[in-house]
């Protein structure tokens, strides 16, 4: 789908994405190459990676992958420093690795909670952390994508929630650190987004309906949504803006815990 925004707002400039290899990364990546980005995927699935390169580089664009797991942060360190030096800089990073669930907190593992607060919140430190040396030299965007269960309280998810609570303090806690460096820190918190392995997992079977009729306007947003966000805070427009979260969730937060617990009641 077309970008609302002006063409080539992004040209000369290089992005690093996790989690590039499907789903609303995947989507990501290939919007800020449709926006002239060179652009570094970063997940764990190899084949997965190398098919949103492919595309990329189908259209016109230029890509590289990076099979790392975000946790490991040595990887993550190696990853960075191999894209910078390929592309000769590097301006913007998304943070979209992401785990997820539906677990009651009553019989999660220790182990199940912390593989996602590693993967979410420590990872996207790892990656931040490594950027920061390329980021400084020209300024830069860091573009963190949470969550609306961040803020909204909602039940079999409190792993990611915490994990997504902590990415959004990590974001207003770098964006007042790093801004003396230009590098600006904002996050999009998504809400329910159709055709992503997140909703199957969160909302699976006949959920899905019931989640879709409780969002405020009507309908799941969709990955080109999310993007659109993305490409604003990575873009001109949004200069003066860090520290910030962009919802993008067609009003759910505002009906906080509801939904969730209507589903749970049956
Ligand atoms: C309970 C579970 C579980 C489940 C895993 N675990 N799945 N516990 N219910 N359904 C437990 C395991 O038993 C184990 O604990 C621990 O979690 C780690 O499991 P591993 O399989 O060893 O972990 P790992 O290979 O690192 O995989 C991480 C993962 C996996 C998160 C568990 O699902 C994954 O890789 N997911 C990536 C894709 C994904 O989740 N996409 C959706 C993102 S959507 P024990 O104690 O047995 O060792 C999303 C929406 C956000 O994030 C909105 C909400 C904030
Ligand atoms: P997805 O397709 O499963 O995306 C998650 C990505 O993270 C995958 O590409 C996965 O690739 C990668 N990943 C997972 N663990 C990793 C690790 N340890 N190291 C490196 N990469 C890792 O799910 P999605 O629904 O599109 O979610 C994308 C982002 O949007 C996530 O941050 C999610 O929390 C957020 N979000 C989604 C929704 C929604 O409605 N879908 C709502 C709110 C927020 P590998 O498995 O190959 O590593």
């Amino acid at each position: 789908m077309a970008s609302v925004f002006v063409p080539d707002l992004l040209r000369g400039q290089a992005a690093l994405v996790t989690g590039g290899g499907s789903g609303i990364g995947a989507g990501i990546a290939r919007a800020l190459a449709a926006q002239g980005a060179q652009v570094a995927l970063l997940g764990r699935r190899a084949e997965k990676l190398q098919e949103v390169a492919a595309a990329i580089v189908a259209a016109g664009g230029q890509a590289r992958c990076y099979a790392v797991d975000v946790r490991h942060d040595d990887r993550v360190a190696e990853a960075v420093q191999d894209a910078a030096s390929a592309f000769g800089r590097l301006d913007i990073v998304v943070n979209a690795a992401a785990g997820n669930f539906l677990a009651p907190a009553a019989s999660l593992s220790a182990n199940g909670f912390r593989a996602v607060v590693d993967i979410d919140l420590c990872g996207t430190f790892n990656v931040c952390r490594a950027a920061l040396p390329h980021l400084r030299v020209r300024g830069g965007s860091i573009v963190n994508i949470t969550a609306i269960q961040a803020s909204v309280p909602t039940p079999l998810q409190c792993h990611a929630g915490a994990a997504k609570a902590g990415m959004a303090k990590l974001t207003r806690d770098l964006a007042l650190e790093w801004a003396s460096a230009r590098i600006r820190v904002n996050a999009v918190a998504p809400g329910p987004i159709e055709h992503t392995e997140g909703m199957a997992r969160l909302a699976p079977g006949e959920w899905a309906e019931r989640m879709r009729a409780r969002v405020p306007l009507g309908r799941y947003g969709s990955i080109h949504e999310v993007c659109e966000a993305v490409v604003f805070l990575c873009s001109p427009a949004a200069a003066f803006i860090t520290g910030a979260t962009l919802l993008v969730d067609g009003g759910t937060a505002l009906l906080g815990a509801g939904p969730w617990l209507d589903l749970m009641a049956g």
